[in-house]
């Protein structure tokens, strides 16, 4: 009985793991579920909460397009403060790993090319 049932068995767990592996978020997901609300699906920061919080338009050349890697992954991971240290963003480090954050600096990057 069990050695009939158990190739069944193996292609469910493997089918449940497939389905594991395919859900977990790209950067197009994480872009609209953590950023789009403020710099706009487009990267134009033209939403209300954009305009309200100053949201950089990240389709800009002359301003994010001049931005290294670095510096998108570092305002990703830890927001970003002004000169009085009040937030201007928040970070993200603590709700995204490092690789969805190199993905995301990836998917900023396409908004000034
Ligand atoms: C609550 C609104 C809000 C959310 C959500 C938000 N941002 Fe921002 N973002 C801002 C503001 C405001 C600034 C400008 C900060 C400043 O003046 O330095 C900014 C600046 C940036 C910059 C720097 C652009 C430049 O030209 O210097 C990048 C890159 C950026 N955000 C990416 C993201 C990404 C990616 C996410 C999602 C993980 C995100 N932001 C989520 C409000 C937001």
């Amino acid at each position: 009985m069990l050695r009939c049932h158990a190739p069944f068995l193996l292609l469910s767990l493997l089918t449940v793991a497939t389905a594991f592996a395919a859900a977990a978020p790209t950067a197009a997901q994480n872009y609209e579920k953590h950023c789009a609300g403020c710099h706009g699906t487009d990267g134009k920061g033209q939403t209300r909460l954009g305009r309200k919080s100053g949201a950089k338009n990240l389709t800009d050349k002359a301003g994010a397009g001049k931005l290294t890697d670095a510096e998108l992954f570092r305002t990703i991971q830890a927001g970003r403060r002004d000169d009085q240290g009040r937030e201007r963003m928040e970070g993200f480090g603590n709700d995204l790993s490092a690789a969805e954050i190199t993905d995301l600096v990836a998917y900023v990057r396409r908004f000034t090319k």
